[in-house]
């Protein structure tokens, strides 16, 4: 029979001891990010949330928290989009198909999907923030007559640093999408709207008692967007923002993620906005 001190070591084994897997697609995508396609060992799959993450760790190196880049509908793998900023991330860099990886997870609170059912769905992704909320888009999508619309906003620096590009010419194509983008600087390949991700906010026309709103990008874009969804007259409790926290150990041990006693790590990296708009550190 096992004792309850066995049990207790095989979760916490589960919670510190990352799994190997292995690289099954990798593609540098811009100068800075890479995109990977990860198997876990006999086909498992991850079991994630939308807006979940992963500790990613390489022996000898670190360990990081990445954001699951595609839909729980994908099965036998999944993806992850990778900026190439400090230790662990420019030894990823140099990973191709066959290396093995070390993933701990998923973690953290991820989207409340069950909520958002017969929703309108309207994404505001900033820059690399477009790499979490795939995971939401591919969700839709996957369950595409389970919501009402869905409206991507997408904006990046300059067209150099747009992700996925072969799926963005997707969602552009289909009528079951609205898809709209904007950069900071066009450069002379650029035909479409130039300026900052909230100049797309003022044409949208918004169903406001049945829009949910679920935001992520650099630290600066959050209080303008908000600002601006606010203005529209959309209620607070229908906005969901992903906060990316110094976190470290990813399990609620370590603190390094904390903001006012809440542990992003844990009550998030996903949290509705009426939860962290009290806590002035948050944003
Ligand atoms: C929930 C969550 C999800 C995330 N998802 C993603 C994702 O999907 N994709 C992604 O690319 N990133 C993601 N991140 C960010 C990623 O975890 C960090 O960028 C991570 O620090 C990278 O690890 P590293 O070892 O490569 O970088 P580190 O070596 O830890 O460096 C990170 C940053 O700190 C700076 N730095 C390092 N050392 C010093 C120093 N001594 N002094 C001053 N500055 C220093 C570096 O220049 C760099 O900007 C996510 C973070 C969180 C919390
Ligand atoms: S990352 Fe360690 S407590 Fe949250």
């Amino acid at each position: 029979m096992k004792r309850l001190e066995d049990v207790a070591v095989h979760d916490a084994q589960d919670l510190y001891y990352p799994t190997m897997c292995t690289v099954s697609q990798a593609k540098q995508v811009t100068a800075l990010e890479k995109f990977y396609e990860i198997k876990m060992p006999d086909g498992q799959d991850l079991g994630h949330e939308p807006g979940q993450f992963v500790e990613v760790s390489v022996f000898g190196v670190g360990e990081a928290p990445i954001s699951i880049a595609s839909s729980p509908g994908k099965k036998g793998s999944f993806d992850l989009c990778i900026r190439q900023v400090g230790m662990l991330t420019n030894v990823l860099k140099n990973f191709e198909v066959g290396d093995a990886i070390g993933i701990r997870g998923p973690f953290g609170k991820g989207y409340p999907v069950e909520k958002f059912l017969g929703k309108d769905i309207l994404i505001i992704a900033g820059g690399i923030g477009l790499v979490p909320l795939r995971s939401l888009i591919n969700y839709v999508l996957d369950n595409r007559s389970l919501f009402g619309r869905l409206i991507i906003l997408y904006g990046a620096k300059n067209p150099k640093e747009l992700l996925f590009e072969d799926e963005i010419a997707d969602w552009k194509a289909r009528d079951d999408v609205e898809f709209h983008i904007t950069v900071d600087n066009g450069d002379e390949t650029w035909t479409g709207n130039t300026g900052v991700i909230t100049t797309l906010i003022p044409g949208l026309k918004l169903d406001l008692d049945n829009t949910i709103a679920a935001i992520t990008g650099p630290p600066v874009m959050y209080k303008f967007v908000i600002m601006s969804l606010s203005s529209k007259k959309l209620p607070d409790d229908q906005i969901y923002v992903s906060l990316e926290r110094r976190m470290k150990c990813g399990v609620g041990k370590c603190g390094h993620c904390q903001i006012n006693g809440v542990y992003c790590c844990q009550e998030g990296p996903v949290f509705n906005y009426t939860d962290i708009k009290p806590m002035e550190e948050a944003l």
